[in-house]
């Protein structure tokens, strides 16, 4: 067996559903008539952008970019570079990046100081999780899931050194 931390439950996959739900019904309504370009941030938000974009309603396209932080381990050094660019043009359009979780804030920021630069019709942010206690920078979240207290949190598409994305409930990893 693999030893690995204790973890807590924090929300069940139908309590995530049920707060994706909501989202998309604002987002179907907010978007109507228009086709969005998602943007899904890479790798945490796949699971999140997967059932959001099947609970909407709207036409989208889909389009992932990657950012990372230089220097090791789990803090934010504050120095993001993109790893992974978009791959559709993304002038005149309305752009909704996805993100799993919102903590410094210091990706999104990054991220849409680049996107913005392009030109879009319009840009806005859809986060699974906001974790304020830990911003830096402050973003604008259009659409929110679920806040969390500033505890590491795993499953859903989120990782502890790669481990428990694919659990389907999200987790708080407990200190042992
Ligand atoms: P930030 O807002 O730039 O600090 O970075 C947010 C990114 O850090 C998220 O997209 C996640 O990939 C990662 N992250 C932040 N908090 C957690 C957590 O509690 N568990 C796993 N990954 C996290
Ligand atoms: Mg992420």
């Amino acid at each position: 067996m693999c030893q690995g931390p204790r973890l807590r439950l924090l929300f069940t996959p139908g309590e995530i559903d049920r707060a994706i739900a909501g989202l998309a019904a604002q987002i179907d309504r907010d978007y109507g008539g228009e086709q969005p370009l998602l943007v899904g941030i890479l790798k945490g938000a796949f699971v999140f952008l997967a059932d959001l974009m099947r609970r909407l309603s709207i036409p989208v396209e889909v389009d992932f970019v990657r950012v990372a932080s230089y220097g090791p381990g789990m803090e934010s050094s504050g120095q993001i570079r993109l790893v992974q660019r978009l791959s559709t043009p993304v002038r005149g359009r309305h752009v909704l990046l996805v993100e799993d979780i919102v903590d410094t804030g210091l990706s999104l920021s990054f991220l849409v100081d680049y996107l913005g630069r392009k030109r879009p019709a319009s840009l806005r942010l859809c986060a699974l999780l906001d974790k304020p206690e830990r911003r830096v920078v402050p973003v604008t979240i259009h659409y929110l899931g679920l806040t969390v207290p500033d505890k590491f949190l795993v499953g859903y598409g989120l990782d502890w050194d790669e481990r428990y994305r694919n659990l389907p409930g999200i987790y708080v990893v407990e200190g042992d």
